[in-house]
């Protein structure tokens, strides 16, 4: 089967200068927004429902459902804050949004905003996006100075302002509840959720409702409300209404070794297969396949057999892994395992917020212990107990982290991962060490470790 290539979000990516107001308005630009503001707020919302769009940002959630959710007739303020903070390790697509279509983004979120009738949208940028932020701060100015934003927009009646807010460069500040609190100038950590407290959707940023959508969720919305929801729904997976479906195309980052990596827009469904060897031109240098992480670093790694899995949320769940952030990290038969997962091991362990103790400690520990057997002192039990400590930190924190942390290493039910498709990888290096440097640890080099 050919590969479709269908582009919505990236149907103009590389006209040049379409990040200018100017070139931005020559290629369908804001057509959209003019079209939503003779809609009512249930029509749009209508067209996101027809379209099957659920969030990109990595939990899948229907997006019609989440905007339905602001209680009715509240005429008290209310949020729409668009999570930029784009930390998940292989995920740069909202960064290629922000960079290349900021008023893609602008004017989704005006979109967004009118359906539920939010005058305030906040944009949290991650720390370390500095460009990403300039550009769509640039246009922002310039969709102020078209009427596209302020008072009234466009004689509609319709009053928004959008800020762009600076994150500080925390992973975990990416997370929804953790997003608001260090939006509110509070620490970074994630706040409880149902049944200990309300969804953000009811009490958000200063206690009020509050939408936090994907950057690419947002966007989404401006194809949709141009072709409208039926047409974008046609694509993908699944039938809609008929249950869980993955409608219409994602931004997939694809890194490692294969010979064109970057963001590309696909139809959901496309088997992985033809990701790799149609858009991007196949493994880097013919070095053969060794094992990929489909969904960013936080969802469980597959092997060669699931390279036939469409790309979409139910076929990678199915296979015992997820679609989440949409970054396709393809590795060949050069990578070590456990040193990737050393790398690995020690992001989540920087990231952790440090709230609960299984997290706190647990990646702490597989840190260590991962250390201790790259400079040549492992021990064969260390294998074990890197599983064990594994099996204590899942589904025993207070968000989703700590499993992501985990799931690399022993996948989400505790039967998959690096340990089980790669333990004697371990175990070579526990043997020999690495290039054969096998060293003899003191048990107070051990501790240390
Ligand atoms: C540790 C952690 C980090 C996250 N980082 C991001 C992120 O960088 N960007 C993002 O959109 N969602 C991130 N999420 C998911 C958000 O909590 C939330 O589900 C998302 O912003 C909802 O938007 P959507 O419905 O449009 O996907 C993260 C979740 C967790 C647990
Ligand atoms: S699981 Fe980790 S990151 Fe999440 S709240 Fe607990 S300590 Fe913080």
């Amino acid at each position: 089967m050919a590969t479709e290539q269908v582009k919505f979000l990236f149907k103009y990516r590389d006209v040049e200068n379409y990040d200018d107001m100017e070139v931005y308005l020559k290629h369908e630009g804001y057509n959209a927004l003019r079209k939503a503001l003779t809609m009512d707020q249930e029509a749009i919302i209508n067209e996101i429902k027809l379209s099957g769009l659920r969030g990109r940002g990595g939990a899948g959630f229907p997006t019609f459902i989440k905007w339905n959710g602001i209680p009715k007739n509240w005429d008290q303020p209310h949020y729409l804050v668009i999570n930029a903070d784009e930390g998940e390790p292989g995920t740069a697509k909202d960064r290629d949004l922000m960079n290349h279509m900021p008023h893609m983004l602008v004017e989704g979120c005006i979109i967004a905003a009118y359906a539920i009738r939010a005058k305030v949208c906040y944009i949290y940028v991650r720390g370390e996006y500095m460009q990403p932020a300039r550009q769509v701060e640039k246009a922002i100015k310039q969709a102020y100075d078209k009427g596209f934003l302020g008072k009234n927009i466009l004689g509609s009646g319709f009053d928004l302002d959008i800020h762009v807010h600076m994150g500080a460069g925390s992973y975990e500040c990416g997370e929804e509840t953790a997003l608001m609190s260090s939006l509110m100038g509070e620490r970074g950590m994630p706040r409880h959720k149902p049944p200990a407290a309300p969804l953000p959707v009811i009490s958000g940023v200063w206690k009020s409702p509050t939408i936090v959508n994907n950057v690419e969720t947002i966007a989404t919305a401006v194809p949709i409300i141009n072709v409208g929801g039926a047409e974008y729904g046609k694509y993908g997976t699944g039938t809609p209404g008929q249950g869980p479906a993955s409608r219409g195309t994602k931004l997939v980052t694809v890194s490692g070794h294969v010979n064109k990596p970057g963001n590309i827009e696909i139809v959901l469904g496309t088997p992985i297969r033809e990701i790799i060897d149609d858009i991007c031109g196949g493994m880097k240098d013919g070095i053969p396949f060794k094992f990929m992480i489909p969904g960013g670093s936080s969802v469980p790694m597959l092997v060669e057999d699931a390279l036939d899995t469409p790309y979409d949320y139910e076929s990678l769940a199915k296979v015992g892994s997820a679609l989440g952030s949409g970054a396709l990290m393809i590795y060949n038969q050069t990578v070590s395992v456990p040193a990737m997962m050393t790398r690995l091991m020690h992001f989540y362990a920087h990231e952790s917020c440090g709230k609960c103790t299984p997290c706190r400690e647990g990646t702490s520990w597989l840190v260590k212990i991962h250390d201790r057997i790259m400079a040549g002192g492992g021990r064969y039990e260390d294998i074990d107990i890197l599983s064990d400590i594994c099996n204590n930190m899942m589904g025993r924190s207070f968000c989703p982290l700590a499993d992501a942390a985990a799931w690399p290493l022993v996948g989400p039910s505790g039967t998959g991962g690096a340990l089980k498709y790669f333990r004697h990888e371990y175990e070579e290096l526990v043997r020999n060490g690495i290039g054969g440097r096998k060293r003899a640890f003191s048990p107070l080099q051990m501790a240390a470790v």
